[in-house]
């Protein structure tokens, strides 16, 4: 797939992304939340977008099951789907990247693969990944959508940790394992970081 449509030119902005980090008082960055379904990801990402919005910081959240409404709408969860969802999420992340904003991500991304393209679309030291941790069985307790239980019933297909794999990344730079370490601790180590 080709990564730029034809007869198109790049168009610059005025604005730089350093004028933009000067007035914002921070830099733009990328958190990039990781696991499986019912990890706790979305839950860590709102308590961090809140407690940086209180601070007066420019912050964003891309969530999967918000960005499938819309934007997404067209996609399911089949190994190709996931991986364009994915694509096409780096690429709305960037846009709020060049923008200045310190964009939290949360998305199941089960393959290194596709969160490893995401993360060359920035510099380095830009995009942290973060993977929230937790056992499957864990995950199938919580189950807060009910999702778990339709996919062992057979009525969902394409189940991440059921029926697909979650590839871990032994290299992320933040391990979150939330059968441990509590959302405000998880706020904490994540601010500490911008
Ligand atoms: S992915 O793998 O990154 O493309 O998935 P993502 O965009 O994050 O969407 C995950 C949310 O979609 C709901 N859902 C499913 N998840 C996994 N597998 C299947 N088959 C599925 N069907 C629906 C679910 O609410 C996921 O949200 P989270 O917050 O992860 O529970």
């Amino acid at each position: 797939r080709s990564t730029v449509s034809p007869n198109v030119k790049w168009e610059d902005t005025d604005v730089s992304l350093a004028a933009r980090e000067e007035r914002n008082g921070h830099k733009a960055q990328i958190f990039w939340f990781t696991g499986l379904s019912g990890s706790g990801k979305s839950t860590i990402a709102k308590a961090l977008e809140k407690r940086l919005f209180a601070e007066g910081r420019q912050v964003v959240m891309l969530d999967g099951d918000n960005i499938r409404h819309g934007l997404n709408g067209d996609l399911g969860f089949s190994e190709a789907d996931r991986q364009e969802n994915i694509r096409r999420v780096g690429h709305a992340a960037k846009l709020f990247y060049d923008a200045g904003f310190i964009v939290l991500c949360t998305f199941i991304s089960p393959r290194k693969a596709m969160r490893d393209e995401v993360r060359r679309l920035f510099p380095e030291g830009r995009f942290r990944e973060v993977h929230v941790k937790v056992d499957l069985e864990e995950a199938k307790r919580r189950d807060p959508k009910g999702l778990y239980k339709k996919a062992e019933a057979g009525e969902i297909n394409d189940f991440t940790g059921i029926h697909q794999p979650y590839e871990v990344n032994h290299d992320a730079e933040v391990f979150l394992d939330t059968q441990k370490v509590s959302v405000e601790q998880a706020v904490t180590i994540l601010r500490e970081m911008i």
